[in-house]
């Protein structure tokens, strides 16, 4: 039912992980789950093995009237795809060559409205540059998270995020909440890592979540493999983390988590910051 979308255009800031776990928990949980691709380079697709390169793709649903449920692939991680498949490289060219106009912003917000009411979740990937079809993903969506590399940390590229979100609401989707900014990429040297959320939350005036993700080799090992870290490796640190911020934006109840802890946190790799820790 709700509609999440993953904004920052900076690329390697763990946008593409961030959608596939945080599609994969609550598929986990027995939600129903529909990961759509806007990034032509497909890699979300790549992930959940629903890239077929030369068949029809998220583009053909958006420009050429093809059916949502012919092209929806039923990932073997129990996730529904709308795949890239790298038919159209440069949206932003293809869109103004075909005619388009600002209007037709709203072409995935019709597309998948006969599906909305299907899904527990809808969480989109998008590509690292602000263009047509990052904005289509914020006119469709409920809600925006920004992920960010707190290693490689951009304060002005979250502004621009900003903007982008502000501009959208004030002009195409006013429903649309800004959820927060999600450091994705932390070393987990508390007493640092502490020091930098406080900072980043004083910068972004609370929109820091409480809950981060820790750097973590086996989750660059499971995408590498093309599945998602949870059938990689059932407890890790990075996914014990994006349980948490499952539970924290409200993806998964209370219950789920507590299920889903038992298979995926063990004491090894909970990962409980003070910051974390006042809010529970
Ligand atoms: N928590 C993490 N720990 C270690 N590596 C990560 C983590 N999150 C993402 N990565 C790696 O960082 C790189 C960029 O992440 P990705 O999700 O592809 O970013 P984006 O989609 O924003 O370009 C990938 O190689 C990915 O495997
Ligand atoms: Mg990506």
């Amino acid at each position: 039912m709700a509609v999440l979308t993953m904004q920052n255009r900076k690329g390697g800031v763990a946008k593409t992980t961030s959608v596939v776990h945080l599609a994969t928990v609550p598929a986990l949980a027995g939600k129903k789950v529909l990961a759509i691709d806007m990034d032509p380079q497909g890699n979300t697709s790549q992930v959940f093995m629903a890239m077929r390169e030369g068949e029809k793709d998220i583009s053909d649903l958006l420009f050429f009237d093809a059916k949502i449920e012919d092209i929806i692939v039923h990932s073997k991680y129990g996730v529904d795809v709308l795949p890239n498949n790298k038919k159209i490289q440069r949206p932003d060219k293809f869109f103004y060559q075909s005619g388009r106009k600002d209007k037709d912003l709203l072409l995935l917000r019709n597309a998948i409205e006969s599906v909305r009411n299907d899904y527990d979740l809808i969480i989109i990937d998008n590509n690292p540059s602000a263009d047509t079809f990052s904005d289509m993903s914020l006119i469709a969506a409920d809600y925006v998270l920004i992920p960010v590399d707190s290693a490689n940390f951009s304060y002005d590229g979250i502004q621009d995020e900003l903007q982008d979100f502000y501009n959208i609401k004030e002009n195409f989707n006013d429903d649309i909440e800004l959820l927060g900014v999600l450091l994705a990429h932390i070393k987990p040297q508390t007493k640092l890592l502490r020091t930098q959320h406080d900072a980043y939350d004083k910068i972004f005036d609370s929109l820091l979540l409480k809950a981060v993700i820790r750097d973590d080799n086996q989750i660059a090992e499971a995408l590498a493999r093309y599945m998602p870290v949870y059938f990689y490796n059932k407890k890790t640190n990075a996914g014990a983390d994006y349980i948490e911020v499952a539970k924290q934006i409200g993806i998964i109840s209370l219950d789920e988590y507590t299920e889903l802890s038992r298979s995926y946190i063990g004491k090894k790799n909970r990962f409980l910051p003070s910051f974390m820790q006042k809010e529970e």
